[in-house]
């Protein structure tokens, strides 16, 4: 579904020395499941994850979406795969626009990607809303006039409009509670089984990696230094994780 061969990214400091900040790392993601992507801080998880989707330019290195290369095509060829593979950042606030409506924002992504006539949208919106646990009503609000967890549903929202085949989760908890974390990883479980979608999860949360991944790497000093090839027990990856 998703390949990623020897990708590095460098970047040029200001005394002119490029240093990579990711290393020649490679992995893959099947069909339908959730690979978690641990790492400390500033161990490049985002960095990644944005070469993955071509919000930044890896240095060298292939990426594959099923089947298809993906690095070496224009931004333009690039666009067809957008709607398919999305990302989910951790801070829903600057995510979401704050001047719009949740139900102007939702809006907006199917008239940009052409997905529906202005009649169905309205019917689809309080589908969505429903489907990631939101009382349509919601819609009326503003991202201010909502919790947290309920802006971290309507970002979930807002990427199944395109029905994608892959999300990257960015640290998508981190500002939740460990009640609504749960929740909101129950229902992206649920979404998956329906929708058959993949995951790519990153986090420094051992246990939640545990709890929800498939499989599991780790990433440290700019590679990956741990691949599972199935699910890890939380004394084991601490362990991997601490080495
Ligand atoms: N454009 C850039 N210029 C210089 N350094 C960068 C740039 N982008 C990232 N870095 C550095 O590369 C490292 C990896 O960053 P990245 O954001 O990928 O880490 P991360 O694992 O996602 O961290 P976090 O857990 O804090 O989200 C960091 O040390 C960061 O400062
Ligand atoms: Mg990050």
């Amino acid at each position: 579904m998703v390949e990623v061969k020897k990708l590095t990214k460098e970047i040029k400091y200001s005394t002119g020395i490029f240093l990579p900040i990711i290393n020649d790392i490679s992995f893959s993601i099947d069909k339908k499941e959730t690979v978690g992507l641990l790492g400390k801080i500033g161990s490049g998880k985002s960095t990644i994850a944005l070469c993955m989707l071509r919000l930044i330019e890896p240095t060298s290195g292939e990426i594959y979406f099923e089947g298809e290369r993906v690095d070496n095509i224009s931004q333009r060829k690039f666009r067809k795969f957008r709607k398919e593979y999305q990302i989910i950042f951790q801070d829903s606030s600057s995510t979401l626009n704050p001047i719009y409506t949740i139900e102007e924002q939702l809006r907006e992504v199917f008239l940009y990607y052409k997905l529906s006539d202005n009649n169905n949208v309205d019917k689809k919106i309080d589908n969505l809303l429903e489907e990631v646990g939101l009382n349509p009503s919601i819609k009326r609000k503003y991202p201010h006039e909502i919790s947290t967890g309920e802006k971290q549903r309507v970002c979930i929202a807002r990427v199944l409009i395109t029905n994608p085949k892959f999300i990257v989760l960015d640290e998508i908890s981190s500002s939740l509670d460990v009640i609504n974390e749960r929740k909101i990883f129950d229902l992206l479980k649920d979404i998956q089984k329906k929708r058959f979608v993949s995951y790519l999860l990153i986090t420094h949360n051992i246990k939640l990696a545990c709890n929800y991944c498939d499989r599991i790497m780790i990433l440290s000093d700019k590679k990956l230094k741990f691949l599972s090839n199935n699910k890890v027990q939380e004394e084991e990856l601490v362990k991997h994780f601490e080495d």
